[in-house]
């Protein structure tokens, strides 16, 4: 099964996406996660990204899909893939539904996390993340059991993202806004566009995507 998760930042994509990738054992796909990976190890294309990354801006198409269509032919990504933050863009949209073609592959859905801009920046400035093993948490919706240390490996140091600041917040959802929904229509043309409520509870959200990929929704 190959689906897009689609939603502006904050909207629970990677949360929803990793729950899905250890449920289904299809990859997990975050174009975000691939460029901060590229920042990190310095390569050309991350201090090409690093800067665009940090204003809240969009990284050009041809980068992003040339770099996507080297990761869907990976291994991991035979029994599927979910895309997350990416397309961002209807150029990006197009490009993939060309790579697919070319695959023999189909999109089978889109779905669309819908989320109030206000709690974006709430949900967002309070993200951290280990830095042992990227566990994702929350200062208020997913803190850590024990304070400072991490539920899954046991580590003590934490990260904030460099672009999760309020203002680059406010950049971001201008970029969803004026690039990415859009998309919305795109998909909604192909058939293949469902919405959840992103404001529900995490678990809540899972069980509404669960019901559209099962055909019960
Ligand atoms: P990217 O890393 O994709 O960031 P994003 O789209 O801005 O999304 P986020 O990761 O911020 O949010 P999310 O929806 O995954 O939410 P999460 O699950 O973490 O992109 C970063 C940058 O890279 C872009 O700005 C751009 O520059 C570049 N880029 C990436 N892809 C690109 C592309 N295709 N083209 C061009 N440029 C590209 O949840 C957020 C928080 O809320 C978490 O703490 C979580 O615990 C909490 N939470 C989640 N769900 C709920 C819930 N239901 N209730 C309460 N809290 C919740």
């Amino acid at each position: 099964m190959n689906l897009i998760l689609l939603g502006p930042p904050g909207a629970g994509k990677g949360t929803q996406a990793k729950r899905l990738e250890e449920a289904r054992g299809i990859a997990q796909i975050s174009t975000g996660d691939m460029l901060r990976a590229e920042v990190k190890s310095g390569s050309e294309i991350g201090l090409r990204a690093r800067a665009i990354m940090e204003r809240g801006d969009l990284v050009p198409d041809e980068v992003i899909t040339a770099m996507l269509a080297a990761r869907v032919s990976r291994p991991d990504c035979a029994k599927g893939f979910i895309l997350d933050g990416f397309p961002r863009t209807v150029p990006q949209a197009e490009a993939l539904d060309g790579m697919l073609a070319e695959k023999g592959l189909r999109l089978d859905h889109v779905i669309e996390l819908q989320v109030d801009d206000a709690a974006l920046v709430e949900r967002i400035a309070g993200r951290f993340t280990c830095a042992s093993c990227g566990a994702g948490y929350h200062d208020t919706f997913k803190p850590t059991a024990q304070p400072g240390i991490c539920d899954n490996c046991g580590g003590t140091e934490f990260t904030r993202r460099a672009d999760d600041k309020a203002e680059t917040v406010a950049a971001r959802l201008d970029a969803y806004h004026r690039q990415t929904a859009p998309l919305l229509p795109y998909y909604a043309a192909q058939g293949k566009l469902s919405g959840v409520d992103g404001m529900a509870a995490m678990d809540q959200v899972a069980g509404a995507i669960g019901a559209i990929l099962n055909g019960k929704a």
